[in-house]
């Protein structure tokens, strides 16, 4: 694994639960973690039950022992890192967004198709069992044709104007702002439950424009004392219309000045036949509405996706006894550790990494434009 902070937290503990909870014929082994920094890197390594570590990626790349390099870094690193892991034969688990560009996409994807390697990208909510169940639903016809998505992804971690520039705010390393980091979740999710998306048209906005420049980030906090400022390149939030392939329409909103929302990754489809909603902080639940219901009871009702019926959820807890965050990386990863045991590359994959990469510059392009933009129908 390369890189060891929020992510890297949230990949070893699901490498780590993943043969408690599942029987799978492959097993993580966890083999080896590099980070730039020795002392931090090494304390790393022994809080989260790494067997080794590096001081520099390249490192783990060149090793026999190991087999899948997992990229819990910074967005400008992951093309370098997961072309030279294909390379050189290893299966590839990439954090989202895949790339900095579609450009840079293609050519990761390029590199794992050539060279035959497991590859997939860690949308870690499709696998909330209330989104597997929803698709099934969806899939089943349950919902009949889809009419509409309207999905938000509010936070609300950076409102304050003294909070640092890190590098989720700048251009060079992130490569887009709310968009790639939350937007790219939530048009993740459409693309499973409803479709692909066939044209959008989307607007921007930086709302603070100078920060402090941070001297330590990790995840979402961070720390400036400098005094320094530097410009904000990247949007605050990011808003889009968009059209399906199949006739469906969509509303996205992603921002990080939705003051009170925390992780606030929500959804809402609506098709000729129910609808159906879900809210990540409230993850277990699905609510669903049925038209053909009785006249008198019809509504919302809430299913608790804890059963037997929910995927995954019955590898936990008797009914009703809720799992959280940390589970849809678990879940993500019996789909890997299937692939890298049966050869092939489970979704979503480079492919859904490319094919989200494509919605992201398009938005990005309407807003430059200020008109509609298609998707390339064929990759
Ligand atoms: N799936 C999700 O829901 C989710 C959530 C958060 C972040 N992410 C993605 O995960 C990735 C990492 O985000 P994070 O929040 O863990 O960031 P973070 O700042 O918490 O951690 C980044 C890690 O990468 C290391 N690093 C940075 N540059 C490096 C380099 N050149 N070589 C080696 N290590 C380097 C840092 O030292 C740190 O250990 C990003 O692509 C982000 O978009 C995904």
């Amino acid at each position: 694994m390369v890189g060891y902070k929020f992510m890297g937290k949230a990949h070893s503990n699901a490498y780590r639960n993943l043969p408690f909870f599942f029987d799978l014929q492959a097993e993580p082994v966890l083999q080896a973690i590099a980070g730039r920094d020795e002392q931090g890197v090494k304390l790393a390594a022994e809080k989260m039950g790494w067997a080794s570590y590096e001081t520099d990626w390249r490192r783990l790349i060149e090793r026999d022992d190991i087999d899948l390099i997992d990229i819990v870094t910074p967005n400008n690193t992951h093309a370098e890192i997961a072309i030279a892991a294909a390379e050189a034969g290893k299966h590839v688990l990439c954090e989202k967004p895949l790339a900095m560009t579609v450009e840079q996409a293609k050519r990761m994807l390029d590199a794992v198709n050539r060279n035959q390697v497991v590859h997939m990208i860690c949308h870690n909510y499709r696998f909330a069992p209330a989104i597997q169940f929803a698709k099934k639903l969806i899939q089943e016809g349950r919902l009949g044709k889809i009419y509409h998505i309207r999905a938000t992804y509010l936070q609300d971690w950076i409102m304050d104007p003294a909070f640092p520039l890190v590098w989720r705010l700048s251009k060079e390393v992130t490569g887009s702002g709310t968009h790639g980091d939350i937007a790219a979740h939530s048009l993740d999710l459409a693309r499973f439950l409803v479709g692909e998306f066939s044209e959008v048209v989307g607007m921007m906005e930086t709302f603070i424009k100078q920060r402090p420049i941070a001297e330590m980030s990790g995840g979402l906090s961070a720390k400036a004392e400098s005094g320094k400022m530097g410009a904000v390149e990247v949007d605050d939030a990011s808003a889009f219309l968009a059209r399906f392939e199949n006739g469906a329409m969509g509303v996205f909103e992603a921002t990080r000045f939705a003051g009170g929302n925390r992780n606030g990754n929500r959804l809402e489809i609506n098709g000729e036949k129910g609808s159906l909603r879900w809210d990540m902080e409230n993850m277990n639940n699905l609510q669903v509405y049925f038209h053909d219901d009785e006249p008198g009871l019809q509504g919302f009702r809430t299913i608790n996706c804890t059963e037997e019926y929910h995927p995954y959820a019955g590898a936990y807890w008797p009914a009703g006894h809720i799992i959280g965050y940390e589970h849809t990386f678990i879940n993500l990863m019996v789909e890997l550790m299937n692939g890298i045991d049966k050869g092939y590359s489970p979704q979503p994959n480079f492919e859904d990494g490319v094919r989200n990469q494509l919605v992201l510059e398009a938005v990005e392009r309407s807003v430059q434009t200020g008109k509609w933009e298609k998707l390339e129908s064929k990759m």
